[in-house]
């Protein structure tokens, strides 16, 4: 009967339904597991890497010690075993910032923070990975922009976006600025380097997601993710406009209000 051919199509589309629900649930599942194998591969270099050097610079300070001191050799040493050391610790902090994120477990401490101040003392801290970059760099803020935020946090904000502008900005160079509008402070970073296509430029804010080969840039495709985090929990926002071969600004915005969404602190 009539009724009867109704109730099988839809039984049918039903059926078809739930088919593709699980293949599409299947291909998502098969590319979180590729997208961790992928990206213990590659934590497990980036953290060899600097241990690797430490190694080497701790074996040579021992020939220099049986051998004598040649005080500047040792100097340079301790230096470079310094600048491993710091990379190392960055690299378990972006790890442990992960599992704090997935546990539910980010904190904020709040307190009135000014923006341009905590710019600077980024800059002045990524000092030499900054020369050594080759770009030039220039932070403008027309006004102080002083709002309730957790520093350390806002600081990590600031320095993953600025060594990215640094490792793709392709020795051009960069430009933050600091601007405020009604309740919301707006923080941008611009650079002139190799770009990001459209079609990835969503996906890079999440967790283990990168859109350059490991064997041209180092790093984890943490960066993006833990910053995103952090700005939601402020209750503001991170949007992206990059062309390929031309550069890419990210621009942070955060609510100057007294309220903050995300602080567990106060
Ligand atoms: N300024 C930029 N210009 C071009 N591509 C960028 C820029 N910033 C980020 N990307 C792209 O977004 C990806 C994710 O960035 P993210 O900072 O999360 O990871 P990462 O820099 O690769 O590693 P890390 O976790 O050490 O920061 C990068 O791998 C790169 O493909
Ligand atoms: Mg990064």
């Amino acid at each position: 009967s009539f009724r009867d051919i109704t109730a099988r199509v839809r039984a049918e589309e039903q059926r078809d339904q739930l088919l593709l629900d699980e293949r599409r649930a299947r291909t998502a599942a098969e590319e979180a597991v590729h997208l961790r194998d992928d990206f213990l591969s590659i934590a497990s270099h980036e953290l060899r890497t600097p241990l690797t050097s430490l190694q080497l610079a701790i074996q040579s300070l021992g020939q220099r010690l049986a051998r004598g001191m040649d005080v500047e050799r040792v100097r340079s040493a301790v230096a470079l075993s310094g600048r491993q050391v710091k990379r190392l610790g960055d690299l378990v902090d972006m790890l442990l910032d992960v599992s704090r994120i997935q546990a539910g477990r980010l904190e904020l401490h709040t307190t009135p923070v000014e923006l341009r101040a905590l710019v600077d003392e980024v800059v002045a801290h990524l000092g030499d990975q900054i020369a050594q970059s080759g770009c030039a760099l220039a932070v403008r803020a027309e006004q102080a922009v002083i709002g309730r935020w957790d520093p350390h946090r806002l600081e990590q904000v600031v320095t993953n976006l600025l060594t990215n502008a640094i490792k793709f900005g392709e020795r051009q160079p960069i430009d933050i600025a600091i601007t405020r509008e009604d309740r919301v402070a707006r923080l941008s970073v611009t650079d002139r380097g190799i770009g990001i296509p459209a079609e990835v430029q969503a996906q890079l804010f999440e967790r283990f997601r990168r859109g350059v080969s490991s064997k041209h840039y180092g790093g984890l495709g943490l960066g993006l993710y833990i910053t995103r985090t952090i700005v939601e929990a402020h209750g503001g926002r991170i949007r992206l406009s990059s062309e390929v071969g031309r550069g890419s600004t990210f621009c942070v915005e955060l609510p100057l209000s007294t309220e903050c969404p995300g602080d567990l602190s106060s």
